[in-house]
């Protein structure tokens, strides 16, 4: 089967000539986006006006994300990282000794150390090993028990592309206190985030969902609103205006969900991006897109196999995702080979990731498993 672009690569900055495989680590740019920084650039200009322009795109921006992860815009808050996401959790909640978190020993530091602090207040960190490189979510569970905080996982891995069954853990913490708490990073923009299940799901924007660094979006369950308290407080997240005029006392309530998460400005202009690249996203339909990236993970597996290589992504459909890993001892230099052949990708870790997302088809399927028995 050829599988096309879902949208050309002309559409993007740069892409002449190159097969882009890396989104796992940074997207290419939107064309589309120039315009978006112009349009900043004459709010920026305007005073109060231009301001409330911004804003208003900052809503909408809310309301499409809502959209993308099947939640309420208002509960979805606009943060700088997705690290700041997972860590609002190690910091609101009301740990006592001997409660757990438990997550994988593939993690992304940012979701395995969210809790280093803890430790000091003996709470402990159960990181479930995998097998043969993928996590079971069976075994995920079967480390919660009833002292079990927070279930920290990856939607998908960095690691290895695995694609976790969201409503297989979501099913099997169903009556116990757990929090499920995702990091949906290399899963937004390319597979169904099905937020509604978790208590915490947060992404970085600058890769999958096509916009850039400096905002997160974060939704919060009620429950989890209810089990935590804010960490981090001003003038955004503080409902002081117009109650309490320009003269302070000492008492000042925080706001609920979103302002909550959003003690200052958000970076707007990283939110009008974002914006932006969602309009692009929901117009071409996330399950289109899943499908894309699926079929194509599966014609990356099948012919790194054909040349003996060890792939380690799940080579069931629902486990795969846009990332597709093999493993290399020299995998830094396999990047470095094949970026001088113009096909970029990441090598690290004793792995190579192969990122597919929608400006990508079959033709650079071929290309890059050519170059690398080249390069081989
Ligand atoms: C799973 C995961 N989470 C988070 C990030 C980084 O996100 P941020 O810089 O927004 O914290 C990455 C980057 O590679 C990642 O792979």
């Amino acid at each position: 089967m050829r599988i096309e672009p879902l949208l050309p690569p002309s559409e993007f900055v740069g892409l002449d000539g190159i097969t882009h495989l890396c989104t796992g680590g940074e997207s290419p740019w939107l064309k589309a986006q120039e315009e978006v920084y112009a349009e900043f650039a004459r709010h920026k200009s305007a005073g109060y006006a231009g301001r409330a322009e911004v804003y208003a795109r900052g809503e909408r921006c809310r309301e499409r994300m809502g959209q993308l992860w099947g939640v309420l815009p208002e509960r979805v808050a606009l943060m700088p990282s997705a690290a700041e996401g997972m860590s609002y959790l190690a910091r609101g909640l009301d740990w006592r000794t001997g409660d757990n978190v438990v997550t994988t020993n593939l993690e992304f530091p940012s979701v395995a150390y969210a809790w280093r602090l803890l430790r000091r207040q003996g709470v402990e960190v159960r990181m479930v090993p995998h097998r043969d490189w993928i996590v079971s979510e069976e075994d995920l569970l079967s480390a919660v028990d009833e002292r079990t905080r927070v279930l920290a996982v990856s939607h998908v891995s960095f690691y290895t592309g695995q694609c976790l069954d969201l409503a297989r853990l979501a099913d099997g913490l169903r009556g116990k206190g757990a929090l499920l708490a995702v990091d949906a990073t290399h899963a937004s923009g390319v597979v169904r985030v099905p937020a509604a299940l978790t208590d915490l799901t947060v992404s970085s924007s600058y890769k999958w969902m096509l916009a850039t660094h400096g905002v997160a979006p974060c939704y919060l369950s009620a429950r989890a609103e209810a089990q935590t308290e804010a960490t981090c407080f001003g003038w955004h997240n503080l409902d002081i205006w117009p109650k309490q005029g320009a003269e302070r006392t000492p008492d000042a309530d925080v706001k609920p969900m979103p302002q909550r998460l959003e003690p200052g400005n958000p970076s707007m202009v990283s939110v009008m991006f974002l914006d932006r690249a969602l309009e692009v996203l929901l117009r071409i339909g996330m399950e289109r897109i899943e499908n894309h990236a699926r079929d194509l993970s599966e014609q990356v597996s099948a012919g790194l196999e054909r040349m003996g290589r060890t792939v380690i992504s799940p080579e069931f459909r629902a486990g795969r995702s846009g990332n597709t890993c093999f493993l290399a001892d020299d995998a830094r230099g396999v990047q470095d080979r094949l970026a001088e052949r113009k096909v970029l990708c990441w090598g690290e870790y004793g792995r190579v990731r192969i990122s597919t997302h929608l400006y990508n088809g079959t033709e650079d399927v071929e290309r890059f498993l050519k170059e690398l028995a080249e390069i081989a």
